[in-house]
Formats: C-alpha cells, structure tokens, sequence
C-alpha cells in the first residue's frame, strides 16, 4: 500500500473566501466608485460594477450555498458605507437589514462573518467634504462603525475596520487611477494619517459596544527585493519603498509610532499603540526595484516584474508564493492571531490558478508547523468580480461569472478548494490530481 503524505493544517483552522461590497454587489449610485466607473476611460475594459454578482438583487443566497457546499467555514465581506448613510446621519435601515439578512444567512449555513468596514469605495457626500483628506472624515466614519456594529452584532464579532490603507492612499492619491483621482503625496500622506486615526477611534468604538469583539485591519502586504542585489542603491530604494509601503501602517497600530522614512518624520501617536487584536495580511505578489532617479513619486525606486518570472495573463502579479511565507514571518513579530485575509490568482490559465493555489497553501501550511498564529484563510474570492480599474479583465473566481447570463460555472480550482476544506488537509494524491507537474517537488518519494 502506497503511504500518502499529507499536508495537515490545525483544528478548527477555518477556511473561507474573501469578497468587498462594490465588487460584487451591483446597484450602488452613491458612492465615488459608482460615479468614477462612469467616466470614460477610468475602467481599463470599460467594465463597471453596475450588476457585478447581483448579490444586491438577493444571489448573495446562492453563492453563500456554493461556499457552504464546498466546505467553507468563514466567509469575509463588506459594507458599502454609501448604502447604510447615502447622506449625512441619514441611515437607510433596509440597507443595513439588507446587511442583517445577509450576516444571518453566513450563520445559518455555518460561515463565520468577518466584516469589512471600509474597503476602498466611500459616499459621495464624503468626498465632497474633501473625503479623508479632511480630518472631520474621522468623525464621519466612527458614526457610521457604530451605526454597523449596532446593526449586524448579533450575528457579527470579527470586524475588518480598513483594507489596504497603504492601496488605497496610493491609487487613489499618487498613482491617479482610483477615485478621487489625485497626484499628490502630500495628499496621500494625510489620508493614511486619518485613517490610522479613524482605525484607532473605530477600534475603541467597537469594543466599547461589543467587548468580546475581534478587531483587525487587512494589510497588503508586498515583498519588494533589489533588482540587483549587489547594486547598493537597488538595496536602499527597495528598503525604503518596503518600509513605507508595507511597515509603516502597520507598525503604527502596533506601537503608536509613525515612521515615515522621508526626512526621518517620527511622529508619536501613542493613540494609536495596540489597536489591532488580530492582524490580516492580503498576499499577491512581490515587486523588484530598480534605483531610477526619474521616479521621486515612488522614492526613486522603477518596480517591475523581471521577464524570467512567472506572471498572470497581464503581468501584474508574479507567482512568488514564498512571499506569503515572508509576510506571515513578517507579520509573527506582532504577536497577534494572523488571518489572511486575501490570497488568490488572478488569471486566464486554469490550469496555472489551480497550481498557483497549492503552491501558496503549501507555504501557509509551512508557517503553521512552525507554530506561527495563523487561524484563517480567506481565498480571494468565491465568484468573479469587478476587479477596480481592471474591470472584468483579471479575474480571481473559484467559480467563472457569465456576466450577461449570471451563470457560476466552477473552475477546476473551485473543485480542488472544496477538497481542501473539507480535508482540512491536502495530499500527494490531491496534488497528482489536479497538478501533477508539482508532485516531483512537494512530495518527492
Ligand atoms: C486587493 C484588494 C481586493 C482585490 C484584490 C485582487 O488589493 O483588496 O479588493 O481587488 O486586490
């Protein structure tokens, strides 16, 4: 009989999809990204989120089934913040019931909720009070986090106040593709510093509502290595961009501390110390940087991905999944439960995502066995979504959408998770299965 080695992960590890409201709700018109994927040319595909998943029109039911059936336990979603207040202190309850509802059904079938409080799209009505370039944003959120945490307690004590502050600041306020559409680190910089803000005042309110809550963030977290080693100055610009792009955030929650390397700013926010009880790391890819003095924006650092790499259709993820392993070590340091809170594939070759996600699993699997924290998987994302300026061109589903149908076809990755979670475990026949050109390496024998 032929032994079967086995990749085991640890009891009650739970296992889930990740998903963010604009993307897969469809039927917004109140908030900035309704209004932004309306201007021409903002959407690469000239997608939008109109329809998206149709979970607004009630196929959040069906898709819930799906993660149920495929042996899910967790599932993390988002509010649309523009839904619940369309204008200032005016709360629209069927929005937050809409919410209600859709918390239960997860209980219902056995999925944990964890709760996204922001997640990239704001009110219209936010913005045009200067959004979180203004202070007086802090206010407005915090009413808004007690208005949800009042609404959806019940069924809900794992709460992601921000994804990706470090994203969002720069799209949205360097890089000029995402609402509002600025160019200006200065900007960014004021941005990140309100919502490190408002993270610390949401965190106190949520506890002070719910005292056995679990409060965390999702941060991206991004590995960025010199493109040449041995170039000191790739050395110094890759450093620099990785601590501020993926340290600083962080490390501020953590110790009250915010260090921006420029000009050596240490600016003490003892506010903010201890303000996370969990810590959710979104792992994609890394980035290589090259020293480029034409690039101040970026702290004179080009990022790209080397040609010899492996990369999705686009070329805009490297499938680098020791990077997780890098981020989850990275992230131990805070001595706080890890949730990954995003991880997944983005591609048009089926047979690379499905490849891809037993190479990321068995590196989570590796940081387990050494004892580091990590309680929850969160694969981004269940059913195709509106992917921001990417439109519909890069595409995470386990499960294919038919825009035009709204039909969900399961991807061989679909089938593979499923076994996956219902295992607990995966193992080299799983693996002889679904990518054998792996098995040589992961279990040699
Ligand atoms: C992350 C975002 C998420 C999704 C994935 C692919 O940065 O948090 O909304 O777009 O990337």
């Amino acid at each position: 009989m032929t032994i079967q080695a086995t990749h085991t992960f640890p009891r009650n590890f739970k296992w889930g999809t990740a998903t963010a409201a604009h993307q897969v709700e469809g039927g917004a018109t109140n908030s900035d990204w309704a209004a932004w994927e309306k201007l021409p040319g903002k959407i690469n595909d000239g997608g939008s989120a109109a329809v998206a998943c149709d979970w607004w029109g009630g196929r959040w039911r069906e898709d819930f089934d799906r993660a149920a059936a495929d042996g899910q336990t967790a599932h993390r979603l988002g509010v649309d913040w523009s839904r619940i207040e369309p204008s200032p202190a005016a709360w629209d309850e069927d929005a937050l019931d809409h919410y209600r509802q859709m918390v239960k059904g997860l209980r219902e079938r056995g999925l944990e909720p964890m709760v996204t409080l922001h997640h990239f799209a704001n009110p219209l009505w936010l913005m045009e009070k200067g959004g979180w370039e203004n202070v007086a944003a802090v206010g407005h959120f915090e009413r808004f986090v007690r208005k949800v945490v009042k609404a959806l307690g019940d069924y809900v004590d794992l709460w992601c106040v921000f994804n990706e502050i470090n994203v969002f600041a720069y799209f949205s306020y360097i890089d000029g593709a995402w609402p509002p559409g600025k160019k200006n680190i200065v900007a960014a910089f004021k941005v990140a510093r309100h919502m490190l803000s408002a993270h610390a005042v949401a965190y106190r309110a949520i506890h002070e509502l719910q005292p056995q809550a679990r409060v965390g963030i999702a941060h991206h977290v991004r590995p960025i290595d010199p493109a040449k080693p041995e170039f000191a100055l790739d050395g110094w610009t890759a450093k620099l961009q990785y601590r501020l792009f993926t340290e600083t955030i962080p490390q501020a929650l953590h110790t009250g501390r915010l260090l921006f390397p420029i000009g050596r700013l240490n600016e003490r926010l003892p506010e903010l110390a201890g303000t996370f009880d969990c810590f959710g790391i979104n792992y994609y890819s890394r980035y290589h940087s090259a020293f480029d003095l034409s690039q101040p924006g970026t702290l004179f650092g080009r990022t790209f991905h080397p040609p010899e790499v492996e990369q999705d259709h686009l070329g805009l993820n490297e499938l680098y999944p020791e990077g997780l392993y890098r981020a989850i070590k990275w992230a131990a340091k805070f001595k706080k439960p890890i949730l990954i809170t995003e991880n997944g594939w983005g591609d048009v070759d089926e047979s690379r995502r499905t490849r891809a996600l037993l190479l990321h699993l068995r590196q989570l699997w590796r940081t387990v066995n050494f004892n580091w924290p990590v309680q929850a998987y969160y694969y981004w994302t269940l059913v195709d979504n509106f992917e921001w300026e990417r439109g519909w061109s890069q595409r995470f589903g386990l499960y294919e959408l038919d825009l035009a149908t709204q039909e969900r076809r399961p991807r061989p990755a679909a089938k593979l998770y499923a076994e996956i979670c219902k295992a607990n475990s995966f193992s080299a026949e799983m693996v002889e299965r679904y990518a054998p050109e792996l098995l040589p390496a992961m279990f040699p024998g």
